[in-house]
Formats: C-alpha cells, structure tokens, sequence
C-alpha cells in the first residue's frame, strides 16, 4: 500500500485529487493531508474570500474525495525524535507560529501547546518513512519543507504510481495458540492500536474466541451485551447458516463496528466484528448431525471466508483474527479466511509443547483447503530475561523450524500489560495506556508493530 500525502496546493487541484481518488479506490492506496496544512489553507481561504468564507467546504471536499485527515499528535512526534535521534524539525518558532495561525483560522483563542515544538506533519511522514511504511509526498512545491529522504512526486507521477497498485490486497491475520494466556489477545490489541494510531493503518479485529475478551475490552461491558443480544456477532453468521443454510448478501458487512475510540485523538479506523460465548455452543451443533447446510455451503471451516472475505476484508489494511486457545472449528475458520497465522507464547515448557503437532495440523488443513496459509513466525511475550528457564527455551525456539521465524522483539513480562487490560473502559493516549515512552512495554510494543509491517506486508 502507498500512502499519497498531498501537500496543501495540491489538495485543491480538483481534477488531479478526482483521479488519484478514483486509482486509489481501485485498490488499497491512501490519499491523506495533515490536519495542520488543512487548517492553513482553510485561513488562506478565508482571508482571500472574506469571512464569509466556510470552512465546511473544504471539510465537505475531503470527504467526498474520502481523504484522510492525518491529526498531529505528540506521540508521533516523540517516535521521530527516538528513530532519528534528534528533535527534528523542532524549530520552535515556526511551529508556535503555525499553531497560533491555525487557531486563529477556526475562529478559536487557545492557549498553544505546553511545547510550542507542537508535532507536526513532518515528524508523521518521517515516523512512517522510517517505519517502511510506503509515502509519497506529492508537492509541485521546490521548498526545503521536505528535507529528509521522503520520496516526493509530481502529478503525474503519482497517477503513475498509483495505476501500478490496483489488485493490492489487505492481510489477514490469525493469532494462534492452543494454550490460553500467552498474550494472543493482549498482543493483538497492542497491534491493533499501534498499527492503526501510530502507523494510521485501518484495523478490523475479529474476535473468535467465545471468552470474548477483546470484544469486551474494546466494546466495554454495555456494549458488548448489547451487540450479543441483537445477534451482531461473529458467531451469528454460524447461527445463520446453522438455521438458513446460507449467508445471507450484506450480512457479515452487518457486523462491522466501526469507529471505536480507544487511542486518545485518533479518529476512528479501528473496527470490530465482536465474538459471544454462544458461539461454544453453536460450533458444537454445527460440527453435528446431518446438516441441509452442508450441502450448500460445503465445509464447516469455509464460513467466515464465505462472511468476510470479499465483502468486510479489503475495507482495511490488516485484518487481526483472535483465537480461542485451541485449534477448533472456530480456529480453522480463522485459519481458511486469513493469509496467515502468528504464534504468540510465553518460552516456557507448558506454552512450547505441541507446536510441532500445531503446525503440522495447521500444513495439513492447508492442503486441505488447497491454500497457502503462511506461518509468520513466533512472538516471544511475557519473557523474563533473568530467569535461565526463558532464556533456555528462546535458544531452543531459535532452533526448531516450527517456531521459524522467532521475531526479533521479544515482549517483555511487565505489570504495565496487565494494566493496559485492566483500563480497557477509558479512552487514553497510547502512552498512558502502554506507558511513557521510556517504558519497556511501550518501547516493545512500538517496535512490534515495526516488525510486524515488515514481516507481515
Ligand atoms: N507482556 C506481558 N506481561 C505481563 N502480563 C501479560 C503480558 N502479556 C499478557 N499478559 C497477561 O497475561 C494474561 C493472559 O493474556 P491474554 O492476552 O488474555 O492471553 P490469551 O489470549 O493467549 O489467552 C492477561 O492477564 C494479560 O494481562
Ligand atoms: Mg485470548
């Protein structure tokens, strides 16, 4: 996927912004302007129209050309800071003086930022730059605005580039273990929050496991009974074949929530399609019997792909499958719909045992269903580096081919995971769920999500 960062003047060439728009579309590029440019060109306008200038236009114009508006938050900022290893570009005075022209562009008299040195759209493109995710810059702008190795284009060549995408697809991933509490669910949030705040990816979690624990942490208790009690569950679309034999145009797209808030400042592209315990219940039945679905709908283990996989899938960039702790009908659902699976485990005895049998019945289910599925690799969680039993077992998984590849980032065991669960309710900045940015979790977590775009796109 590229991401097409316009630069303000181009923002409003209407019939260049038109056709990128519709190449994009056609496959999973993104068009996105920072909220900081936006806003100026919004005071330009108005100072040239007069006050009767709107500045609903330029929002409505954005939308309609489904650009996004990339906000400037201070975590970004910091990232920068720590990649580069330097405050660029921090001029303070440039960016009080941006802030203070913004603020007075929507009419507002806010004190600025208790550091001027307010994060801007420079240290977002370059966080990204450096995290490998693919910005194009398009600037018929010469300026030294730009100073660093981003790649900047014109027009043309953006539509160029952008008719060389189409067929990208999303990815879909599945986090697989057969033993509970080793962190699939914890580390898939973390993933999902960082991919999706930091990186600005559209995230979907499904939720296949019926404990439902990251529909509860990311829906809160009301909602979640809610979604459970007006059938919009993941379980449903097995319920819906179990009683119609079929599913339904447009159902699984019925699941979808969409827009959940849980990173402070970041605008909705976090979705979920929520699990229940019913859906324990259902499988059994499913798996039962001499079942009329049977005969349309074929194997047990395609019906999640048949849901999802033409009409949610290509709506995000990632797709994060969370698993029960075993590998059951709902587990091989995950596996047929996903392009691959990750292994989350803690390196001791009880977490390791069985992933041979694990991934060779993981292999076999491949051929059944005559498709790749891809083993990512291993993710090390809750290690304690002091303990000799943990550093034993990582040598071992770095040996053993079912464990291939063992990710760089090794997790580290920290109260601060088990806090970032307890505080699910609250809508906070990653930092004050994951910790300061010093903080090992949050440091781990940060350079998960960079290996993760590297492993995984
Ligand atoms: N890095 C970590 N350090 C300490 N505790 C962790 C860490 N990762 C996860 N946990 C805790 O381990 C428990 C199980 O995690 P969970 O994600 O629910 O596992 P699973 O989904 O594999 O069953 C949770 O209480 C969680 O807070
Ligand atoms: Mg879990």
């Amino acid at each position: 996927m590229t991401r097409f960062f316009l630069d303000t003047n181009i923002l409003f060439k209407q019939r260049f912004v038109s056709e990128l728009s519709r190449r994009c579309d056609a496959c999973s590029h993104r068009i996105c302007v920072s909220a900081l440019v936006h806003m100026e060109r919004v005071f330009q306008l108005r100072r040239q129209k007069g006050v009767d200038f709107d500045p609903a236009f330029v929002d409505s114009y954005i939308a309609t050309h489904k650009i996004e508006i990339v906000a400037f938050d201070r975590d970004a900022a910091d990232h920068v800071a720590k990649i580069l290893g330097t405050e660029f570009p921090c001029d303070a005075d440039w960016q009080l003086a941006k802030w203070l022209r913004c603020a007075q562009a929507v009419g507002q008299d806010r004190a600025p930022p208790a550091s001027p040195r307010s994060p801007a759209t420079l240290d977002w493109l370059i966080a990204r730059h450096a995290a490998g995710d693919n910005i194009v810059i398009v600037s018929d702008d010469r300026g030294s605005e730009f100073p660093i190795s981003v790649r900047r284009v014109g027009q043309e060549e953006a539509l160029e580039i952008a008719a060389l995408g189409e067929g990208e697809t999303m990815i879909a991933i599945a986090m697989v273990n057969r033993k509970g509490g080793v962190g699939k669910t914890t580390l898939t949030l973390a993933l999902a929050d960082f991919l999706n705040a930091i990186h600005g990816f559209r995230i979907l979690v499904v939720d296949m496991d019926p404990q439902s624990n990251a529909s509860l942490t990311m829906l809160g208790e009301k909602r979640w009974v809610k979604c459970d009690q007006d059938c919009k569950t993941v379980a449903d679309i097995f319920a819906e074949v179990q009683k119609n034999g079929s599913i339904p145009a447009g159902f699984g797209k019925a699941l979808v929530i969409s827009g959940i808030e849980r990173v402070k400042g970041v605008s909705g592209t976090l979705s979920l399609i929520p699990c229940t315990p019913r859906l324990q219940q259902i499988e059994e039945e499913l798996m039962e019997g001499d079942a009329a679905w049977r005969y349309v709908m074929g194997s047990p283990y395609f019906l999640l792909h048949a849901a999802l996989s033409k009409d949610v899938f290509p709506s995000f960039d990632f797709v994060l499958i969370d698993c029960p702790p075993a590998l059951g009908v709902a587990t091989l659902n995950a596996l047929t719909a996903a392009n691959g699976y990750i292994m989350p485990t803690i390196a001791d005895h009880v977490s390791t045992i069985g992933v041979s049998q694990l991934d060779g019945r993981i292999r076999d289910h491949s051929k059944g269903i005559r498709r790749e599925i891809k083993r990512y690799g291993t993710i090390v969680n809750r290690f304690k580096s002091a303990t000799i039993l943990h550093r034993t077992i990582l040598a071992e998984m770095r040996a053993k081919p079912e464990f291939q590849p063992v990710w760089d980032i090794i997790v580290p065991d920290t109260v601060k995971a088990e806090e970032a669960y307890a505080k699910h309710e609250e809508i906070l900045t990653l930092r004050g769920r994951y910790g300061q940015e010093s903080h090992i979790y949050f440091q781990a977590l940060g350079q998960l999500a960079e290996e993760f775009i590297r492993r995984v796109s």
